[in-house]
């Protein structure tokens, strides 16, 4: 008991009415439990939750400027909102339920009576509270996860995992290498769980996915007012990563002149803000990751050699599925437990022909591609039956039929393409026929049990539900 006291005690509650008297009452009721904080206006509320740390908004309906239900809509949007209690001096059930509707906790008619007041509040709190344990389980369930999640059996993999354990024991620089959805920031995040700093943060920047111009300050902050547009002192992300790690993703596309300034930090260990001169020191770990070859870039110049070394002190390159196709069947498995998992569904099975033709596949998109496809597979499965040949998109069984048309090279013997091209065109035609195998059967020019010998020889299953 003492202890939920304690906890609701350090809680912040912010006052928001245009006006005085009603600001000053409610001070006086709350500041023996609460922080509280008072403002006059929606637009200062919104600027007073972004920066300061309130669980709990009362907010008056009726305000010049920005009402009261505007604010709560941006609320809102801000990501892990504050709980919201209306406040207005018209009782208005209709009013009410519309602020429910937009997100607020509850609703309450001025004049108010104390201990109703202080009830909302606690319960408001409450929820709060809750809502705040179950993101940090969930938070640690994911982290949990991640750790087993690394599969494979392959001899590549078995490697991969000693290497990976390895760099989890030390505190060097690590760069980790790989085609697109090779599992870089899996692999990224596994080093944080399991080394030295998983009790500090894992802070990750895609330095693709962030406008060059805006980089330098996302790595080390900004001071107010140091540009246009920098209305509020921010905090970088070298500083946010203090005592953990700080990935950064696909760093082959970073500018030459963010080379250098992130050059000189990994080499002094400090940095200045934009438009700031306090020197701030960091411990953060750098792990980066590319799908580029960048030696390739050192060698014609777009990338430093000098920044390349720092940053590959320790190397991890990541095979692309197709060179470990060994691992595809348990990797199946592993996704199709996931995926049933989350969707709440039984674990969905796989033909042996269809785990013949995932194997075949050569996976451009890797890991990533896979756990899509089957992704999918089971999202449009009936589920009663194993996902076969037939439910696998034509891409994936007849790749080279794609682009340019492999079936034209000579790569292959007569038998073997004629072979290929039957079963591309049995498909096709079971597929427009919607499945109806006489009717596919009369497009072909075949009879319906010809037809169904040829769907058994090539794997198409005849059971479709
Ligand atoms: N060995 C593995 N075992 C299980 N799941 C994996 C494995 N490798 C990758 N994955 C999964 O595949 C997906 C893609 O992995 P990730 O995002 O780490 O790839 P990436 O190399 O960072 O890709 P990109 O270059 O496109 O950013 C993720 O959902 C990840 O959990
Ligand atoms: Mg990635």
């Amino acid at each position: 008991m003492l202890e939920h006291e304690t906890l609701t005690a350090a809680q912040t509650v912010l006052v928001v009415d245009d006006e005085l008297s009603v600001r000053e009452s409610l001070e006086t009721l709350l500041e023996d439990r609460y922080k509280v904080l008072t403002v006059d206006t929606g637009e200062r509320a919104l600027s007073a939750v972004r920066d300061k740390n309130v669980d709990l908004v009362i907010l008056d309906v009726t305000m010049p400027g920005m009402g009261g239900m505007q604010a709560l809509d941006s609320l809102m949007r801000i990501p892990d909102p504050p709980e919201v209690v209306m406040l207005s001096a018209s009782d208005s059930a209709r009013l009410g339920v519309q602020a429910v509707k937009n997100g607020a906790f509850d609703y309450i008619a001025k004049p108010f009576d104390s201990e109703d007041l202080l009830e909302v509040l606690r319960r408001a709190l409450e929820k709060r509270n809750l809502r705040r344990e179950v993101d940090y389980l969930r938070s640690e369930v994911v982290k949990l996860s991640g750790f087993g999640d690394i599969v494979g059996r392959s001899r590549r993999m078995q490697e991969l995992f000693r290497i990976v354990g390895q760099v989890c024991a030390t505190d060097s620089s690590v760069l980790i290498t790989g085609e697109s959805g090779t599992g870089k920031e899996l692999i990224a995040r596994t080093i944080h769980f399991r080394g030295r700093r998983s009790a500090g943060p894992f802070v990750p920047v895609n330095c693709a996915a962030i406008p060059q111009e805006l980089l330098e300050s996302e790595f080390f902050g900004h001071e107010k007012g140091s540009f246009t547009g920098a209305h509020e002192r921010r905090i970088g992300k070298f500083e946010l990563a203090n005592g953990g790690i700080l990935f950064l993703d696909e760093i082959s596309t970073l500018r030459s002149d963010l080379q250098a300034k992130l050059l000189r930090v990994l080499q002094e260990r400090e940095f200045t803000r934009v438009g700031g001169s306090t020197v701030i020191r960091t411990d953060a770990r750098v792990i980066s990751a590319t799908n580029q070859d960048l030696r390739e870039l050192v060698r014609t110049g777009q990338f430093r050699e000098d920044l390349y070394y720092r940053l590959n002190v320790l190397p991890i390159a990541l095979p692309p599925l197709r060179e470990r196709r060994g691992d595809i069947p348990i990797l199946v498995r592993h996704f199709l437990e996931k995926i049933a998992y989350r969707f709440n569904r039984q674990v969905a099975d796989v033909t042996a022909e269809a785990m013949d033709v995932l194997k075949a596949y050569h996976w451009p998109g890797n890991i990533r591609e896979l756990e899509n496809l089957l992704e999918r597979l089971v999202a449009f499965s009936s589920g009663n039956r194993p996902i076969g040949i037939e439910d696998l998109p034509s891409e994936v069984i007849f790749p080279e039929v794609e682009g340019d048309g492999d079936l034209t090279t000579t790569s292959r013997s007569l038998l073997e393409a004629r072979d290929r091209f039957e079963r591309m065109y049995i498909l096709s035609a079971l597929r427009k026929a919607g499945w109806n195998q006489s009717e596919a059967a009369r497009t072909l020019g075949i009879h319906r049990n010809t037809l169904l010998k040829k769907m058994a020889i090539h794997g198409l299953s005849t059971r479709r539900s």
